[in-house]
């Protein structure tokens, strides 16, 4: 058996030890194993670099490390590939057929892809034409519904919790409102994770649109005469009412829409409103680097050693999902037809509330 791994879309902590166990696992039955570059474009492009031989002494040290060590892009899907015209227009154009078969010109048995939403439903496509195929769920926003949770997740949370703890002091020092922006896409759980778990004052979510009047009672109720501060959580993909979410970049040519820009422009309008010094965070990207936490390790691992057992057993056109206690195998078609939101009377959010943190509605 040759089998190939790749890791696409935007990295998450805990890459590294799929890719490990995968080899480990594989290695252990005698199997080949090889690394796509830069998700499938080192395969695609038939760069010289483009796939890379992985044995124990490759993949040795990485659990801890984050990124990932075959490179990642969420640019450049082989479905809907963009290539630039002698005009300038930008033409996309289907590319999937040539991708299967550069896996079969290579000799690879079988894929392994390691991704988010979008990098499964690519592999969902690939499977239908032809190629064996497992998947990995992988995203620190944990949108993916088949899954109870991806690897990612929790060091996000986690990375978001100890920074929403250091804003207290200088919050309270200088009695002011801190804004943090986390991210998360359309769905609120980071946010609402470590919200909780640093207790904020307000949580703000894209599952339960804000009202700013709301928002603004809450933070003045944080204040007993000049004293007093306040800690405002809001998710990238939050909405006020009636309004839509913010972005850097709605429609790009290639990728996915950017959100970004809230916590700046919600930070102005408490200023606004309340007159407080207001100042506003973007904890951004840091979310996604360093280490794991040893949760998501663990479960990385788990999913890497699960998804070679499935293609010992036959297995293709899964995706290996947590269903605590165990790891089992859900039909990618069914693994990306829906994504999980956060439930707006959900037990979590209930929990919140029972608090005194305030949604914003
Ligand atoms: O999907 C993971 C994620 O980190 C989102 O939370 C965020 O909106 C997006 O990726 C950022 O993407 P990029 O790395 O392209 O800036």
């Amino acid at each position: 058996m040759r089998i190939a791994i790749n890791t696409g879309g935007g990295d998450a902590p805990g890459l590294n030890a799929v890719i490990r166990a995968v080899v480990l696992a594989a290695e252990r039955k005698g199997w080949e194993v090889v690394g796509i570059r830069r998700g499938y474009e080192g395969i695609l492009n038939d760069d010289p670099d483009g796939l890379i031989p992985l044995d124990r002494q490759a993949v040795r040290g990485i659990t801890h490390l984050g990124g990932t060590i075959l490179g990642t892009t969420n640019r450049g899907n082989p479905l809907d590939f963009p290539v630039v015209q002698p005009d300038g227009s930008v033409e996309k154009i289907d590319r999937g057929d040539e991708l299967v078969q550069r896996f079969r010109d290579e000799g690879i048995d079988a894929l392994i892809a390691v991704g988010g939403d979008g990098s499964l439903r690519i592999a969902a496509e690939l499977e239908r034409r032809g190629l064996r195929v497992i998947g990995v769920p992988k995203t620190i926003d944990n949108d993916l519904a088949s899954t109870v949770v991806t690897f990612g997740f929790h060091t996000a949370v986690q990375v978001a919790t100890d920074a929403l703890g250091r804003l207290h002091s200088t919050a309270e020092s200088h009695r002011r409102v801190m804004v943090v922006e986390l991210m998360g896409r359309d769905a609120g759980w980071i946010a609402l994770f470590a919200g909780v778990a640093a207790t904020a004052d307000v949580i703000l979510i894209p599952e339960i649109p804000y009202s700013l009047e709301k928002v603004c009672e809450k933070i003045e109720s944080r204040y007993d005469g000049e004293n007093g501060f306040a800690i405002v959580v809001v998710a990238e993909g939050a909405k006020e009412q009636n309004h839509d979410a913010v972005f850097l970049e709605k429609e790009p040519v290639d990728g996915m829409p950017r959100y970004g820009g809230i916590a700046e422009r919600l930070a102005h309008e408490i200023r606004e409103r309340t007159g407080k010094e207001t100042r506003a965070l973007v904890l951004g990207h840091l979310q996604r680097g360093g280490e794991p936490v040893a949760y998501d390790k663990a479960l990385a691992l788990r999913f890497g050693a699960a998804a070679v057992g499935l293609i010992d057993q036959g297995v293709s056109g899964c995706m290996v999902a947590l269903d605590p206690p165990d790891v089992v195998p859900v039909p990618l078609e069914e693994a990306v037809a829906e994504m999980k939101f956060v439930e707006p009377e959900g037990e979590m959010v209930n929990t919140a509330r029972s608090m005194g943190i305030s949604f914003g509605d």
